[in-house]
């Protein structure tokens, strides 16, 4: 009887982000998508569209006449209007679409929120997920990518998202409260950094949040640089190369300082004879993980600590996912009350 319930079981890891959401099942479906949903301004956007709302990557390309609309805001669910909360169900309702479950499935999630998600944030979560699944667990996101890694003990995890920068210390057990640590400085303080940066270096230069965030996911990088930035843009309507390698360089390296001190308050919850090896074991993750140069900076900085060593996990985008995946395959749903909120079972 449980056999054939597990047979039917599709079992989902999602890494629920600011920015971007991404799922993978254990029938090997995996997809990801913007975390945003665009409602049309007026009626002609609903003549365009063809319906009244759009969910992920579609909205972002639309955007010229839509509103978009985020539904998490530095990573937990904005202030609980019931708008808020449909935009991120359907959004959640687009992703598992993305696993293409069957009829007769016994949908099983588990969940990513930020680690100083509370509980009543976990419980919103929870909540929009019914219906949708039949199973829905919430972790703490660093959490899953350590698990991912089967890297449970001596670990630290500096997840760099867009909301937020989480640190998780693992010590062998599911991380309480006190082993986790979150900073409201992510992806999306940068590129608001480096909008006024590069504004404040060219009188009437053309750029907005969102082209900052381009320009910053295609040449991020703190130290040296090994090569100027120079990129087209456009200063009163016309077209010049400017140098932005100041600008990304001093922007992105506003996240350092907040990343060692957390790190440096962190490695006190490790016994004296555990500290040598979480600090040779800290691993970026998320989409700032990128930022180049990022690991060298961290260890510099930390280098009275002895050997310090950075990594950085392979694939940023569904790290996250994947070690939600791992553990929802690992341990029975029946067993998800025991390590994180949950409703269904
Ligand atoms: N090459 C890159 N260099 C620097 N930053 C990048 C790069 N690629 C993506 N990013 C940034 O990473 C952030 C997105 O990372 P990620 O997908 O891990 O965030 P998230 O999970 O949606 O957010 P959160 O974890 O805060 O909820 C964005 O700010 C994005 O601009
Ligand atoms: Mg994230």
């Amino acid at each position: 009887m449980t056999n054939q319930r597990n047979e039917r079981a599709l079992l989902l890891g999602i890494d629920f982000g600011t920015a971007r959401t991404a799922v993978m099942s254990n029938r090997k479906a995996k997809g990801i998508m913007h975390t945003v949903v665009g409602y049309p301004r007026d009626i002609i956007g609903v003549k365009l569209l063809n319906r009244t709302q759009v969910v992920g990557d579609e909205a972002i390309e639309k955007r010229s006449f839509l509103d978009l609309y985020y539904p998490l805001e530095d990573g937990v669910i904005k202030e609980a209007s019931e708008k808020d909360l449909d935009a991120a169900r359907e959004l959640l309702r687009h992703v598992i679409a993305m696993a293409e479950p069957k009829a007769g499935d016994r949908i099983c999630g588990i969940i990513g929120v930020p680690a100083r998600a509370s509980v009543a944030n976990k419980g919103q979560l929870l909540k929009i997920t019914e219906g949708l699944m039949d199973v829905c667990m919430a972790v703490s996101e660093p959490f899953m990518v350590a698990y991912g890694l089967s890297k449970l003990i001596n670990t630290m995890v500096v997840d760099v998202g867009a909301g937020t920068i989480d640190i998780c210390a693992m010590k062998g057990a599911i991380p309480k409260p006190e082993n986790q640590l979150s900073i409201l400085k992510g992806g999306n303080y940068i590129d608001q950094l480096l909008e006024t940066a590069i504004r404040d270096a060219y009188s009437g230069v053309q750029i907005d949040q969102h082209l900052a965030r381009m320009l910053k996911e295609r040449h991020a990088f703190v130290g040296t640089p090994q090569e100027e930035v120079v990129v087209p843009l456009r200063v009163n309507g016309k077209p010049v190369d400017l140098d932005i390698t100041e600008a990304i360089r001093v922007t992105c390296e506003t996240i350092v300082p907040d990343i060692v001190e957390n790190i440096k308050k962190l490695i006190l919850v490790y016994s004296p004879e555990c500290q040598a090896e979480a600090l040779a074991n800290i691993v970026l993750a998320g989409g700032g993980s990128r930022i180049r140069g990022l690991g060298a900076m961290i260890e510099h900085h930390l280098k009275e600590y002895g050997n310090v060593h950075v990594t950085m996990v392979a694939d940023p985008d569904y790290s996250g996912a994947h070690g939600a995946l791992k553990l929802a395959m690992e341990l029975p749903p029946e067993y998800w009350g025991q390590i994180g909120e949950m409703v269904g079972g």
